[in-house]
């Protein structure tokens, strides 16, 4: 794949994340997906990729644009063949409560790699590049712990533990406490949590839990190209789900490490902010129809990591309508 496209995936999370942040706060989480999508979708058909969505907003029936299967992208006769998945706004109600980590996000890889993953819940352990192969989502919650603090080089008491604050979610915030880590919840948002603990300025070290099986694959891309360990584990909670996935070959008991979520080492990967978050600044909207934003944008081959901060003159791009 041109190493270029990384730089114009960010394009379109920029336009996602713009059109949805000026849905911050007025209780209208289907307005601001809408947005979002639609900012997204304008902007795919720029880029020149021959793309297929595999994680998107559902099935084509449920969804009017970026439904799996949709196809995407300039599509021309040379147009690299892809996979894609998006994330248009990833925390829906964060945004429309005007609360922390929303973010806009897509992940490219080339055809095949990316697992088409069941909508679903996902239980999910994630933790930076010091601590990648030295946890297991089937150990004890307190190794996976000790095992992270060892690698961190911190004692378990300065571990900061980061989870979906769920019901669900209770008994590990118990082993947690009993192991004596301090613990960060969110509200939503598990993907920009997953990445957080890959950088030291966020505090973040492990994130543990269950959240949504596509937002599984899109961090694990994300993890990969930083070097980071992720793995999860399909947790279907009805039976239709479990047969969703014998349909789909899926096996609900497997462990899915990083090589089944996402495959090779060729995956792009871009998320800007839409809401203020540990990872990124959310958009700010300026005097003059002036807007920011904060973005991250990687490639797994050569890992490298560039954040771009973006000041977008709204007025001179009508084509896009934010
Ligand atoms: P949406 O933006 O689709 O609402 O997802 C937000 C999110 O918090 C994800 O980050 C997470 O994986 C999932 O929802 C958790 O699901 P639930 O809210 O059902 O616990």
């Amino acid at each position: 794949m041109d190493r270029n496209l990384a730089l114009d995936l960010t394009r379109v999370t920029e336009a996602a994340s713009l059109a949805a942040a000026k849905y911050m706060g007025r209780g209208d989480k289907i307005a601001a997906d809408q947005a979002g999508v639609d900012g997204m979708r304008k902007m795919f058909d720029t880029l020149d990729i021959d793309g297929v969505v595999v994680i998107g907003e559902g099935e084509m029936d449920e969804a009017p644009m970026l439904y799996i299967g949709e196809k995407v992208g300039k599509r021309e006769a040379n147009s690299t063949k892809v996979d894609i998945a998006v994330d248009p706004v990833e925390g829906t109600n964060s945004v429309a409560k005007g609360l922390p980590n929303a973010i806009a996000v897509v992940a490219m890889a080339p055809k095949g790699c990316l697992l088409n993953a069941p909508d679903m819940y996902m239980d999910k352990i994630a933790v930076g590049p010091k601590a990648a192969g030295k946890v297991n989502i089937d150990a004890p919650i307190h190794e996976n712990l000790r095992a992270t603090a060892e690698a961190l080089n911190k004692s378990i008491e300065d571990l900061t533990v980061t989870l979906l604050d769920r019901p669900r979610h209770q008994e590990i915030i118990r082993q947690c406490r009993e192991a004596g880590t301090r613990i960060k919840l969110f509200s939503d948002g598990d993907v920009a949590a997953a990445l957080a603990t890959c950088f030291d300025y966020t505090g973040v070290d492990i994130m543990l839990g269950i959240g949504g099986a596509p937002e599984g694959v899109i961090a694990a891309a994300g993890m990969k190209c930083l070097g980071g360990g992720f793995q999860g584990r399909l947790v279907p909670y009805e039976e239709a789900e479990r047969e969703r996935c014998i349909k789909m070959g899926v096996d609900v008991n497997k462990i899915l490490y990083m090589e089944d979520l996402v495959k090779g080492n060729e995956v792009y990967f871009a998320a800007t902010g839409i809401s203020d978050g540990e990872l990124l600044k959310g958009v700010t909207f300026r005097s003059n129809n002036v807007a920011t934003t904060h973005s991250v944008v990687m490639r797994s081959e050569t890992g490298t990591i560039r954040f771009i901060e973006a000041l977008h003159k709204l007025n001179q791009k009508p084509k896009y309508a934010y």
